[in-house]
């Protein structure tokens, strides 16, 4: 009807499609998912995190025999990106698993466990029934949902709110980043205040503070995404290549091609490189390389080298000022986004791919909120 049109165009505000609004909402959805949870007091006051909805339970995480990460689709991705930070300030080892996998597999889990189902719907199947498998193993399990009184929400015995905001395009987008702050801030909690961890904490609470003004320096890249997309349009596929903390950047930024564009693309581990994927470089396949400054960036600038010899259509992303030390030795497009604390990099990172994904779609005259056969959330297996 006239109305329900006018009520989304005002939902919308000067946004053309919801993911639009939702990509660019990012700065805001970062602050409130991190509002009265991080705490930087005066000098004499430690830096710390709150997390109420855990608080009970933080013990009995820190002996757990291990963290198990378990969801769906962009869920899962965020668990990946977050990941190394849980493992490193906990010391606890960090497994995933796709819950559709686990089900199939019915793997272990076991009393010792701490098993985290991140969810933004908190309602998907797949989700919801490893839940109720990991409660009938004797798991704790954690709840990570961006929805107050979803299924998940109340099964689970404790849980944190990514309070995002509500996300209304199918392809999640600030649900992702705030999935990633939300797990960073659950590693700082876990890890708690040791000497040896005490730099590197205040370093990442830093980063989080500072992240929301990072992520507007980012979105300035629209244009240029919007330029990118017209160059890569009538492409077939697109391949992304990542590693370590920007692995899940990689598997996420294919993710939303393939979702919204209807493009194939596949997030590829750099370091599996020469186990398959080389074979398919040539002059005419583009290829985005995550190559910000982190302890991986000497290895990425050698697989750059390497798709260089192959002749590689490559699209470099890297800190600002790199434009010269990731493409040595051949031509190559650059994106240059702000540099973070290593473990919040992909945060950034994610989202010049998330407009990239945006401009393709609309370019490409498909559906940007409904992509064709897929639903927000996936009540069924
Ligand atoms: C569907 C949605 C995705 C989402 C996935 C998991 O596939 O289209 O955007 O990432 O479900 O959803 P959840 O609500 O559990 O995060």
């Amino acid at each position: 009807s006239v109305l329900e049109m006018e009520v989304e165009q005002i939902n919308k505000g000067n946004y053309e499609h919801y993911m639009q609004k939702e990509i660019h909402e990012q700065p805001e959805s970062l602050k409130t998912t991190m509002r009265g949870r991080l705490i930087r007091g005066g000098s004499c006051k430690a830096k710390t995190v709150l997390l109420g909805g855990l608080k009970d339970h933080l013990k009995t995480i820190r002996r757990s025999r291990r963290i198990v990460f378990i969801g769906c689709g962009t869920s899962y991705n965020a668990a990946l990106a977050a990941r190394p930070i849980l493992e490193e300030l906990s010391g606890v080892p960090v497994t995933m698993e796709i819950a559709s996998d686990l089900l199939d597999r019915q793997g272990p889990i076991y009393r010792e466990d701490t098993a985290v189902f991140v969810s933004q719907s908190g309602e998907t199947a797949d989700t919801l029934l490893a839940l109720e498998y990991a409660l009938e193993n004797g798991a704790l399990c954690v709840g990570i949902t961006n929805t107050v009184g979803s299924a998940i929400a109340r099964h689970t015995h404790c849980g944190i709110h990514i309070n995002a905001g509500c996300e209304i395009g199918v392809a999640s987008t600030k649900a992702y980043t705030s999935q990633i702050v939300v797990m960073a801030m659950l590693a700082l909690a876990i890890g708690g205040d040791t000497i040896s961890n005490q730099a590197r904490r205040e370093a990442v609470i830093d980063g989080l503070f500072d992240l929301p003004n990072n992520v507007r320096e980012v979105l300035k890249l629209d244009q240029e995404m919007k330029d990118l997309a017209k160059l890569l349009v009538a492409e077939q596929s697109l391949l992304v290549f990542g590693r370590g903390y920007n692995y899940a950047t990689a598997l996420e930024g294919a993710l939303k091609v393939k979702e919204v564009a209807l493009m194939h693309s596949e997030g590829i581990l750099a370091g599996e490189m020469k186990h398959g994927p080389l074979a398919l470089v040539d002059e005419n396949l583009p290829i985005v390389v995550i190559a910000t400054r982190d302890a991986c960036f000497s290895k990425q600038q050698s697989v750059i080298q390497q798709l260089h010899a192959r002749k590689g259509r490559l699209i470099v992303m890297c800190s600002k000022g790199d434009a010269n030390a990731v493409c040595l030795g051949g031509s190559c497009r650059i994106i240059e986004v702000p540099q973070v604390e290593d473990c919040l990099q992909p945060v950034v990172n994610i989202i010049p791919l998330q407009l990239l994904a945006y401009h393709l779609t609309v370019l490409r005259g498909f559906n940007v909120d409904q992509p064709r056969n897929l639903a927000k959330s996936v009540t069924t297996q």
